[in-house]
């Protein structure tokens, strides 16, 4: 269903929205059952959160609903490398100041295979951009502190969310609060619940065609108290899996294995993992991997996914309630990012303008840049994994794509331009 269509009978006003807007924490702290505020942001997550904030800036009122708590989703361990456009985008908008002081920028990668490290240098190759990390609960961190001390609403704990009346005039979300019963009345809907949320699964059936890939494995991920084995991140292919070094800290090492998907993590204690790591990340020369104390450990399974379109009369998704990537390449929460920075300019021209041009071309915007990073994400992962079905074919094949990408400087160039980020 169009937006334009579903617009025609929009009631309040700008000033009216102010005023609700300034009686929400109010409301929301008494036994009052309903609130109104211009977007209902279903999720607290990075697409929740900063679009809440980019919203904010425009003077767009919203609520955001999260079914976790603050600690939780404050400590939630994810990911952990940032594009520079996401970078540029937490600096602009005044919630980059922890960020740049903490931050490790990096300006190139390694793939290591057959024992050889070879470099993708990103000043040479991407025009100069970097890459960051800056671990994603630290992100969420500096959201929830913005908009806290902006003394904006954000209601953690919410249970039984569901969502109402976004294929009519009059979308709202119903919620417990504290297990009193509240209703948002609001003008649109931002289903930003991740992948296992409520907003995707409350569209009607036959109104969205989904696009799956599954992979049979999975990543285990640690945190070890460990200074980084390396100044860049290592992307390894080896006979007995993928790996990848990663880090949060100059103390502080985050590496990944590939498992299998259904891989049980009890079956991986603490020298199981070392030992493997060091098997799949060995080296020539006088490189050592760093080791230390695990003090997090988990498995995260992998798949490709899309659903089209991103909207539904006026509700519009965004990050992975929308589409999944697996994680090589580290496209999830950028892509969540780009999916927020179009769904509020879009807002913006409709509350200044009364235009829904922008409204309309979202989902078709959002999966120009999606479908991209569908690609490279599936391609870096086909081309790093073993897969069960792999035979002595394949693992040339892999071989051959990785010798050419590190040595041909047309190929070196299409990695290291799709790992920084595409523009906007
Ligand atoms: P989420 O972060 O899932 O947030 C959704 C929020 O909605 C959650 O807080 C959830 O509690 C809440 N919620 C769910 N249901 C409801 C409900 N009914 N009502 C209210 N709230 C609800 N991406 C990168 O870009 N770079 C990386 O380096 C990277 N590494 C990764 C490593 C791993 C191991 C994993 C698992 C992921 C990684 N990702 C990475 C992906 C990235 O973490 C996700 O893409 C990102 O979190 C998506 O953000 P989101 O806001 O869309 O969803
Ligand atoms: C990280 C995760 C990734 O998936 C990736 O490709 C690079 C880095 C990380 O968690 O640091």
């Amino acid at each position: 269903m169009r937006v334009s269509q579903l617009w025609l009978d929009r009631q309040l006003t700008h000033a009216a929205y102010k005023t609700a807007q300034a009686r929400v924490p109010v409301l929301l702290g008494r036994e009052r059952k309903t609130v109104r505020t211009q977007i209902g942001i279903v999720g607290a997550g990075p697409a929740g959160l900063v679009l809440a904030h980019l919203l904010h800036l425009q003077g767009i009122e919203s609520v955001v609903l999260e079914t976790r708590s603050r600690k939780y989703i404050e400590e939630r361990v994810r990911a952990g490398l940032l594009e520079q456009g996401t970078v540029d985008l937490l600096i602009e908008t005044g919630v980059g100041e922890r960020l740049q002081r903490e931050c490790l920028t990096h300006h190139g990668i390694e793939l290591r295979f057959n024992r050889r490290g070879h470099r993708i240098d990103f000043d040479d190759l991407a025009g100069g951009k970097t890459v960051t990390i800056y671990a994603q609960q630290e992100v969420i961190k500096d959201l929830v502190a913005a908009r806290l001390a902006a003394d904006l609403p954000i209601i953690f704990e919410a249970t039984d969310v569901t969502v109402h009346g976004f294929d009519s005039a009059k979308p709202s979300i119903r919620f417990r609060a504290a297990g009193n019963p509240e209703e948002l009345h609001c003008d649109f809907i931002a289903g930003c619940d991740g992948f296992h949320g409520i907003c995707r699964p409350s569209i009607p059936a036959g109104v969205l065609t989904e696009f799956v890939r599954e992979y049979p494995f999975g990543w285990l991920g640690i945190l070890a108290k460990a200074p980084p084995s390396s100044e860049e991140l290592v992307y390894n292919y080896s006979e007995r899996g993928f790996a990848l070094l990663t880090m949060r800290t100059r103390e502080i090492s985050r590496l990944y294995l590939q498992v299998p998907s259904d891989e049980d993590i009890e079956a991986w204690p603490d020298d199981r993992i070392w030992s493997e790591l060091r098997l799949r990340t060995a080296a020539d020369g006088d490189w050592k991997l760093s080791e230390g104390a695990i003090f997090q450990k988990n498995i995260a399974s992998m798949r490709s996914y899309v659903v089209e379109p991103m909207q539904y009369g006026k509700m519009f998704l965004a990050g992975d309630a929308a589409h999944i990537v697996p994680p090589t390449g580290a496209k999830g929460l950028n892509l969540a990012v780009a999916d927020v920075r179009i769904m509020s300019k879009a807002f913006a021209e409709f509350y200044k303008t009364g235009k829904t041009h922008l409204l309309e071309r979202y989902s078709e915007t959002c999966l120009r840049r999606v479908w991209k990073a569908q690609r490279f994400s599936w391609w870096m992962t086909s081309m790093l994994h073993r897969f069960d079905t792999d035979n002595a074919f394949d693992q040339r094949r892999q071989l051959a794509e990785l010798d050419y990408v590190t040595s041909s400087r047309a190929a070196s160039t299409t990695l290291a331009e799709n790992y920084v980020g595409l523009p906007w």
